[in-house]
């Protein structure tokens, strides 16, 4: 798990949920929101202020695919497995992704550069198989044009 956060930021929210039954992932969304992830630094709080051990916690958070433990890299990817992407062929899609990146959802490369999400609809079903690349969408992925996609990235990445 990664370094030290302002924790400062997440007494609104403690503030807010703490005393509120039923309201851990809540309290986990609203941390993901903040940091991009959930620090470690982050769960001992919520630990302590909510009196649930930080194993449960890590239970509940794991068991939910939506929760990232590392900062999300420089290009968020979000790939679609909805309804319109699956029958298109978006398993082979992210199974490509896998392998490019070498990391599975919701982890991020050593490097910082890229991290990525399955998600179930990205609202341009017309684009299936489709994914965001931070604000931008891209349709019509082949395992091909996911590598190149991928691979164009990491040289815009080198030459900053
Ligand atoms: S199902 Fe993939 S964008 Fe809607």
């Amino acid at each position: 798990m990664a370094a030290k956060c302002d924790l400062s930021l997440l007494e609104g929210v403690l503030d807010e949920y703490a005393d509120v039954k039923g309201s851990l992932i809540t309290i986990l969304q609203k941390t993901q929101e903040i940091y991009s992830y959930v620090p470690e630094d982050a769960v001992y709080l919520i630990s302590e202020r909510t009196g649930v051990s930080p194993a449960k916690i890590m239970g509940v958070a794991t068991f939910y695919s939506q929760f990232r433990f590392a900062p999300a890299g420089k290009y968020k990817i979000q790939i679609c497995k909805g309804t319109a992407c699956y029958v298109n062929g978006s398993e082979r899609i992210i199974d490509v992704l896998t392998e490019e990146l070498g990391i599975q959802s919701n982890e991020t490369t050593e490097d910082g550069l890229f991290s990525f999400t399955v998600v179930s609809c990205l609202g341009c079903c017309s684009l299936a198989p489709a994914m965001m690349i931070n604000d931008k969408a891209y349709g019509n992925l082949t395992g091909d044009k996911i590598r190149q996609i991928i691979r164009g990235l990491r040289k815009e990445a080198e030459a900053q």
